[in-house]
This record gives structure tokens, C-alpha cells and sequence, in this order.
């Protein structure tokens, strides 16, 4: 089995996304209106994407957005593999200390596992329950 991470375009993380986060909505749900300004990630095994996340950085702070991993694929920690790659590309420009996400409610938990913390900004949307969870980096 041949596992790797690499950059991919904005359009390969659509499926994924749509199958994993949101697939009672239409495709263009998750498409996202910034997505040409993102880095986006794809974890391929045997070269099929298994997992993906868009990064988005802003001055001193990355954020990361719609991390999915395929469903019969979740709980081998590709997921937290692609968070610790995507924090080390961050970290590697030199400059970003700060990496944060809205997490939904029901997977703070897992964020928690990769040492994130929440605040105590929470927010509703499209039906869900979202905590703002952020990291400090050692740069
Ligand atoms: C959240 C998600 C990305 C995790 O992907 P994954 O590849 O399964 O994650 P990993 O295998 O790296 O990590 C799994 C670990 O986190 C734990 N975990 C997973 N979901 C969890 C949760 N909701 N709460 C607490 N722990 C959780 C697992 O038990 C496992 O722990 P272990 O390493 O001690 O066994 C995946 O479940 C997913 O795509 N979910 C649907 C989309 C989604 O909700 N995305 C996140 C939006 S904020």
C-alpha cells in the first residue's frame, strides 16, 4: 500500500467533500467562495484520495477547512496525518503562530487528540453546531 500527501486543486477536493460533509446538499454546497485562494491537501493511498483539507492563511493565522476522510477510510489517522503535514507546511513559512478552524460540535474531540483548544466562540450553521478551536505554533 503506497501512502502519500501532496497538493491537489480545489476541484479534487470536491467529492470528497460533498460524499463525506454534505451529501444531501447539491455539489456547489461545498464549494467555497475563496477556494482559488486556498492550499488544498488530498492523503492518496494507492493514488486514489482517501482524505482531504483546505488551508487558508491570513497574515499570522492559517485556517484550515473541510478536513474530511472517506468513510470506510476514517480511523486509520489519516486525518491527523493531514493535519500534521498541512501544520508543518505552515510553521516551515516561518511566519504563522496561530492555526485555527470551526469544528463541529461533535468533533472537538478529535481536534482536541491534535492538541487544539476551544474557545468559547460558538455558532450555528446549516443546521450544525460549530466551536472555533485554535492552536498556538512554535515557529
Ligand atoms: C473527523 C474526520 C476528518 C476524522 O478523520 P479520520 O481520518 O477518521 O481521523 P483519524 O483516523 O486521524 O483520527 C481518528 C482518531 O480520532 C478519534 N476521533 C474521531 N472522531 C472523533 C470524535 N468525534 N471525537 C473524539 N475522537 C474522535 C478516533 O477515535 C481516533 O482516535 P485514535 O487515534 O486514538 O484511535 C472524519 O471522521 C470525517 O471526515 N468526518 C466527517 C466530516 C467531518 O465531520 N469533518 C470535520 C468537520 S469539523
Amino acid at each position: 500500500m503506497h501512502i502519500e500527501i501532496k497538493q491537489i486543486t480545489a476541484q479534487e477536493t470536491y467529492n470528497l467533500r460533498h460524499e463525506v460533509m454534505w451529501p444531501d446538499k447539491p455539489l456547489d454546497f461545498v464549494k467555497l467562495d475563496n477556494d482559488e485562494e486556498g492550499i488544498h491537501f488530498g492523503l492518496l493511498k494507492n493514488n486514489a484520495i482517501v482524505a482531504v483539507v483546505s488551508l487558508f492563511v491570513e497574515g499570522n493565522k492559517a485556517q484550515f477547512r473541510k478536513l474530511a476522510t472517506k468513510t470506510s477510510e476514517q480511523g486509520k489517522g489519516y486525518a491527523t496525518r493531514l493535519l500534521r503535514y498541512l501544520t508543518n507546511y505552515v510553521v516551515a513559512k516561518g511566519h504563522v503562530n496561530w492555526l485555527w478552524c470551526n469544528a463541529r460540535a461533535d468533533k472537538t474531540g478529535f481536534y482536541k487528540n491534535f492538541g487544539m483548544i476551544e474557545t468559547d466562540q460558538t455558532f450555528q450553521k446549516g443546521g450544525l453546531d460549530y466551536c472555533i478551536m485554535e492552536k498556538k505554533l512554535t515557529i
